[in-house]
Formats: structure tokens, C-alpha cells, sequence
């Protein structure tokens, strides 16, 4: 709900509130964020009292009570007025400075959310929006900044437009998309780091005077450093401390900070990575910021549940949106390059039998492409040694066998052993001489001819081989960032331009083919955003499938994203990428928390695991609603322990037990869950599988012990004496618990 009140604006969500207000001189103040306030009918208890500035600071007085901009907390900054902190928006104007000066003036709510240019952006439904218009005379811009409030989900998400009024080209030299001032330094900024195989690492900072900066230089949104951001006060844990989330919906470079000033605030700002960026704004042109999202919660817990609603509600759509993901095979950690359509056969057959629903043909298949050094371009070339039959061929015959037919491709990219490359070597981003990753140069996905090419052609593909599922891969970085199609000034566009073409792409190819499940690769995470989500409802979070890895991974993914979005898979033991071996059933229980897939040559097993496979995939099937839909709750802060599952209805929730570390002589462990209903009675049962007999749990008991104390678990293996009863559980370990109610509560 939003309203305004004389010159206030107050954005109200069923548990949080935001408010700002326009200065007599015209600049926007902002007041609060957080928790749901009752305010009364006055907004004015939550003005700052001001009247002088402190110190050596410079401010404004005509017009209404002084104002100093560097104590001031805003909606927007820029240059030139005397807020020292980081700016939001930076513009070189005709007259060659950056100075720019943008008072209030108009604001309107509108019923529907307007989209957003040439980008992709959450779906409105009922939601308000709030639009702010801001003028600069001298220069002749105008700055709309707009606030969408959805209620349910305590998520306002932001966009700025900027529009040259003026007679005379401008420069735009940053665009921020939030902006939101603290008042109070007293905050941690989390940021999620890490690298190709170690997406999601953590990085606490403490915020203060000076500044606090992340984000990403590499043309994607990076598994070096997650869109998604958080600040939170220093002791927050899952259920309590102000906890502020905040992502941005962009696939490209990106840039978060959080600069303290001298007069104990913090400004949050998050939007694309101004390091190398500009774009020329003639007259009468505009440009616009992507959207970003934030919500507030008290606790992680609450903060990743809004986000998780909000992703799932608004983020997500199509087909897929709440459909059931197929339970996959996938070829690449089964064979690699190496493969033939027999092979290929032999594997689906195999996946069938266990209860696999798709088949995913993994890279490989086209040109002449059996290491990764070629091909790349050439999608409409089937490579005839491993295919004879051409790709229509085998995916019939997977569809034959009864199963739904998937296709990577990685289109964005180009092999200099290519027909395309042949064709058109002008294609690329940057020059020949430049720094080149696995083998392949980019595209210049900026330029309409490309982007046309790159429909007409997967089109062609997807009409031929007609997959269900599509794994859309893009295994570098952005390097030499130069575009040919550009003059030397606007060299600063070409990233931007590269995410817009993208964009551009798959807004087509999912419009043309609304069926295809797509699912966002990136080598593994560099590309997990809710820019993306917006067009693929799922992402492969990492091309690291150590359950170990892997459980931490998606620990930390899940303060920022739902379960339903990434797909996690079972691979061969010891891992491709740690060497590590795990049990079969551990691969599975972390795998499960996800969208299941399995990636392993099924025909070298044995007997047994290929029967614990079968098993697992109908327990999951029986399940998945739950695994990949219900609300997620993290028990315990850190990594080590429990996860839990919970259905929507409330009445059954999986609760995943992973033990990184056996350690000798270990305390016995309490099971406590979240979500239940106090008075109902649950037992908890061991989901059964071949390692354990007599040590299965089977325990009554209420929702309030469970919530509020816990269950006792049977003692584990400590080093010393074993019963028939004792859960042996080694490194990587795990076990999967059942909580269902019943209506039974006899023993407890
Ligand atoms: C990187 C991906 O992340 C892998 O899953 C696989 O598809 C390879 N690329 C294929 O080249």
C-alpha cells in the first residue's frame, strides 16, 4: 500500500515500512526502513530535527529550514551539492561537468507497474507503484525513480529512468538502481564471494566511516560476487537482528557499496558496475537502470522467506513457474566429450529404469567439437560421428524410451575453429589479440544482426530436436570489452549493450517456445541473478557437485534464493572436482534440497547403488512438492547441521542431518525443527535406506518440544564401542528425517 501524505510518502508492506519525504528545497529525504511502524496521522516525528549544518560542511538554506546534504539521508545523490558520499547518479553534462542538481517535481501512484526498457523485471500483479519525478534545470534531465510495494511479500523493489530533456548530448557516467541511507553504521555488510567450483563463500564486513564496496568486473552477474547482498546488525541470526536483503536484477557486472560518513550514516547503493561504464544520451533519449529488489526481516529467516515468496510470487513465471522439475540425467560427468549415441541411448535407458524423467545431452554433439577448442557457433551441424542419425534422431529415441529430451547449448560464444568464426570474424567482442578463456572468444551480443542470427539459428535447433529442457551455458569472462559496432565514445556501453542483446534473445526464444524448461549456466554460478530467473527458472548453481561443497553452497544460496531455483545433482564418488568421496546417500540427501538431477555413468555401478538410485528418485518424487517447493528453514547458523523441508500444509516437513566432520567423541545431537504446530503431535522417522536397520529413529512427540526444545537423536559413532543401535555416520555423512503429523499422541 502506498499513500501520500502532503509531502511524504509512505510505503507500507504487511510487516515492514519505508518513508521519505521532500524537503522545502526539494531534494528527497528518507526516514525510515524497517519494521512496520503504527504511525499516526503526523509523518513529521520521523523528520531528522536540523536548522545547522555541523563543522566545515556546506548547505542549503534558501527556501525553508537549512539543510546540509552530507548529514542528510536521501533518496538520491549526486555530485556537486555537498553530500560527500557515493553517489547515484553521475551524468557529464553538455558544459562538460558532473554536476548535477535534481529537485522533486511530480509524484503519481499508479495501479499497474510499468516494465521496464529493454529489460527484464518483476511482475507487478496487484502491486502499487509509486513514480517520483525529479528535474535538473540547468542541464535539462529528468530522474523518475519508481517504488513498487508488494505487500505480502515485505519486498519494495526500485527503478531509475533517466531522460534527456535537454537540447545537447549528455553522458551518463553512473545509473544506481537503490539507494537507501541508514541512520546508524552499526551494520555488517554480507557479501556472497567465491570463484568457479566455490560459489556462495561469505564474506562478513563490518560497515563504518568510509566504505564497504563489492560486486563484479567480469560481464556477468559472477560467482565472484552474487547480486544479492545483505546488511544486518552484527549479532543477527536466523531468528533475530535487523536483517536487510537486497538483490538486482542484472546478469551483467554489478556494484554494491556501503559508505559510512562522518556523521554516523551508512548509504547503501547497488546498480551496475560504473568501473568502465558510460552511455551517451542524445536529446530527447532515456536510459534505464535495472530494477532492484530489498526486503527487511527480523532474523535471516524472515528476510530469506520474503525473498523466497517474492522469487517465487513475482520473479518467476511461465510453464514452469510451479510446475514439478524433472527428476534428470545428465551426460556431461558421465562422459564428457566422449560419447557415442549408443552410449547416449544406453545411459537414458539406464536413467529410465531408475525413474529418471528427462535426458540431457550435454556439450559435444555439434560441429566437430570432442575437446573444447572448436565448434562453438556451429549449432545447426550435428557432429555425424557421434550422431548419425542427426539430433532429431536421437531425441526421438529418447522420447521413445519414454523419457523428455533436453540440449545444452552455449550460444553467446564462438570457437576460432568454427564455421561461424570463418564466416564472420568480425563478429567478436574485442580485438583478435585479447586474453582468451577456455578456448572461445564471445559475441558481441550487442548488435542486432548477432542477436538475429542467434534466434533464427537456435530456433532452427529447437524446432529440429524439439527438447523440453535447455541448459543455456556461457563458460567466460568478459575481457577486452570493445565493440566494433561502436564509435569511441560510447566504447563504455558495450557491457551493458552485451546484457541488453542477451536479454533481447531470450525474450524471444522463450516467447517462441514457452514450453522449454531453460536452466542458466554460467561454468556452474556466474550467472545466478534474478535477471535471469526472470527468463529461466532455474540455474546450475556450480560445477561443483561435492555433497560437501555442495551443502554449503546452497546454505548460503538460500538466504537470498529458493530451493525451486537450482538444480543439484549426484555425481560419481570420489568427485570429479574435490576428489572427495561421499556416500551414495549423502549425494542424494544434498542433492534432494534441490532440483534432483544425476550426472554419473550409471552403467559402472554396481547392482546395489543402481537399486539405491531407483529408491531415491521415488522417495524424491514422492516428496518433491515438498523438496522443491516448500518453505525452507535453515535450523542451525553456520553449515554444519540440520536443514528443513516443510510442506505448505503445514502437517510434513524433511529435515537433511549433513556431518561435514566426524569427530571422535562428538556430543549427541538434538533435533529442534521450525514451523510446527505447537500442539500438534509429529513422529519422526529415519527416511530408510540400506545403511541403517536398528538405528532409524521413531519418535513422538509434540510441535512445541520439537520447536522448542528438541528431540534427542541415538548417539553416533564416537570413537569407542558400537551398538546395534548407533548411528555410524562418517565424513560426509548424512541422514534424511521424516516429521509427519499424526493424530496420535500416545507416549508422548
Ligand atoms: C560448464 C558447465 O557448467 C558444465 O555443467 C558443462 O555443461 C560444461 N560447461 C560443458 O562444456
Amino acid at each position: 500500500m502506498i499513500q501520500q501524505k502532503g509531502s511524504f510518502f509512505l510505503l507500507e508492506t504487511d510487516g515492514t515500512t519505508y518513508c521519505f519525504r521532500v524537503t522545502e528545497q526539494g531534494f528527497l529525504q528518507h526516514l525510515y526502513y524497517g519494521k512496520r511502524l503504527s504511525l499516526g496521522a503526523d509523518l513529521a516525528a520521523l523528520v531528522p530535527q536540523g536548522g545547522l549544518w555541523p563543522g566545515d560542511s556546506s548547505g542549503w538554506r534558501r527556501g525553508g529550514p537549512a539543510i546540509c546534504l552530507e548529514d542528510t539521508a536521501l533518496e538520491v545523490s549526486a555530485p556537486g551539492l555537498g553530500d560527500l558520499r557515493e553517489p547515484f547518479a553521475v551524468v557529464r553534462t553538455a558544459a562538460g561537468d558532473t554536476l548535477t542538481d535534481f529537485r522533486f517535481e511530480s509524484a503519481e501512484i499508479l495501479a499497474e507497474k510499468p516494465p521496464l526498457e529493454g529489460l527484464p523485471s518483476s511482475l507487478g500483479g496487484d502491486a502499487q507503484t509509486l513514480r517520483v519525478t525529479l528535474t535538473e534545470r540547468r542541464a535539462g534531465l529528468r530522474l523518475e525513480l519508481c517504488y513498487t510495494a508488494f505487500d505480502s511479500c515485505d519486498v519494495i523493489t526500485r527503478s531509475a529512468r533517466l531522460v534527456n530533456l535537454g537540447g545537447q548530448p549528455v553522458t551518463v557516467l553512473r545509473l544506481m538502481s537503490n539507494q537507501v541511507d541508514f541512520y546508524g553504521q552499526d551494520y555488517i555488510m554480507t557479501t556472497f564471494n567465491g570463484a568457479w567450483g566455490r560459489e556462495f563463500e561469505p564474506t562478513r564486513t563490518p560497515c563504518g566511516p568510509g566504505g564497504v564496496t563489492g560486486g563484479s568486473r567480469t560481464g556477468t552477474s559472477s560467482s565472484k560476487a552474487n547480486p544479492f547482498v545483505m546488511l544486518h546488525s552484527q549479532a543477527a541470526s536466523e531468528v533475530q537482528g535487523h536483517c536487510y536483503g537486497f538483490h538486482l536484477l542484472y546478469s551483467g557486472s554489478h556494484y554494491e557499496c556501503a559508505c559510512g560518513n562522518a556523521y554516523g550514516k551508512l548509504r547503501f547503493l547497488q546498480g551496475i558496475q560504473p568501473e568502465g561504464f558510460s552511455w551517451r544520451l542524445e536529446a530527447g533519449e532515456s536510459f534505464t537502470a535495472p530494477e532492484a529488489a530489498m526486503t527487511w526481516g527480523w532474523g535471516f529467516s524472515a528476510m530469506s522467506r520474503n525473498l523466497h515468496r517474492f522469487i517465487r510470487a513475482h520473479v518467476l513465471r511461465g510453464w514452469w513457474r510451479d510446475r514439478p522439475r524433472p527428476v534428470l540425467i545428465n551426460s556431461w560427468e558421465s562422459f564428457y566429450f566422449k560419447f557415442n549415441q549408443e552410449g547416449l541411448l544406453r545411459l537414458a535407458r539406464q536413467g529410465k529404469e531408475l525413474g529418471a524423467e528427462l535426458f540431457v545431452l550435454d556439450d559435444g554433439w555439434f560441429g566437430k567439437r570432442d575437446a573444447d577448442n572448436c565448434s562453438l557457433g556451429d549449432w545447426t551441424t550435428v557432429n555425424a560421428k557421434k550422431l548419425p542419425g542427426g539430433l532429431r534422431d536421437l531425441a526421438d529415441r529418447i522420447r521413445d524410451l519414454g523419457l523428455d529430451f533436453g540440449l545444452w547449448v552455449e550460444p553467446e560464444m564462438v570457437s576460432e575453429d568454427s564455421d561461424l568464426f570463418r564466416a564472420h570474424p568480425d563478429w567478436i567482442l574485442g580485438r583478435m589479440e585479447q586474453a582468451i578463456g577456455r578456448n572461445q572468444l564471445i559475441l558481441d551480443m550487442g548488435r542486432p544482426e548477432i542477436q538475429n542470427h542467434l534466434i533464427e539459428t537456435l530456433t532452427q535447433v529447437f524446432e529440429e530436436a524439439r527438447p523440453a529442457y535447455v541448459k543455456w551455458d556461457m563458460n567466460r569472462i568478459l575481457t577486452d570489452t570493445w565493440s566494433a559496432a561502436l564509435p569511441p565514445d560510447r566504447q563504455g556501453e558495450a557491457c551493458h549493450r552485451y546484457v541488453l542483446g542477451l536479454y533481447r534473445v531470450l525474450e524471444e526464444l522463450c516467447a517462441r517456445f514457452p514450453k522449454i524448461l531453460f536452466e542458466c549456466c554460467a561454468g556452474g554460478g556466474n550467472r545466478t541473478d534474478l535477471g535471469m530467473l526472470c527468463y529461466m527458472p532455474q540455474v546450475w548453481l556450480s560445477d561443483n557437485t561435492d555433497a560437501l561443497c555442495r551443502c554449503r553452497m546452497q546454505y548460503y544460496a538460500s538466504f537470498g534464493y529458493p530451493q525451486c531455483v537450482w538444480g543439484a545433482h549426484v555425481s560419481a564418488s570420489p568427485n570429479h572436482q574435490t576428489l572427495r568421496t561421499a556416500p551414495l546417500e549423502s549425494r542424494f540427501h544434498v542433492a534432494a534440497m534441490g532440483l534432483l538431477g544425476y550426472e554419473l555413468d550409471l552403467g559402472a555401478l554396481s547392482e546395489e547403488e543402481r537399486a539405491a538410485i531407483a529408491a531415491q528418485i521415488a522417495f524424491y518424487k514422492e516428496h518433491r512438492q515438498t523438496l522443491q517447493y516448500g518453505q525452507l528453514f535453515r535450523l542451525r547458523d553456520g553449515t554444519d547441521g540440520f536443514w528443513q523441508m516443510m510442506a505448505s500444509d503445514g502437517k510434513n516437513a524433511l529435515v537433511l542431518l549433513f556431518q561435514p566432520e566426524n569427530r571422535a567423541n562428538a556430543p549427541a545431537l538434538r533435533l529442534t525443527a521450525r514451523g510446527l504446530r505447537p500442539e500438534a503431535v509429529y513422529r519422526l522417522t529415519t527416511r530408510p535406506c540400506g545403511f541403517q536397520t536398528e538405528e532409524s529413529e521413531d519418535i513422538l512427540s509434540t510441535g512445541s518440544v520439537l520447536m522448542d526444545w528438541g528431540v534427542w537423536l541415538k548417539q553416533g559413532f564416537s570413537g569407542v564401542g558400537r551398538e546395534p543401535q548407533t548411528r555410524m555416520m562418517g565424513d560426509s555423512g548424512s541422514r534424511l528425517y521424516l516429521l509427519e503429523e499424526t493424530s496420535s499422541d500416545k507416549n508422548c
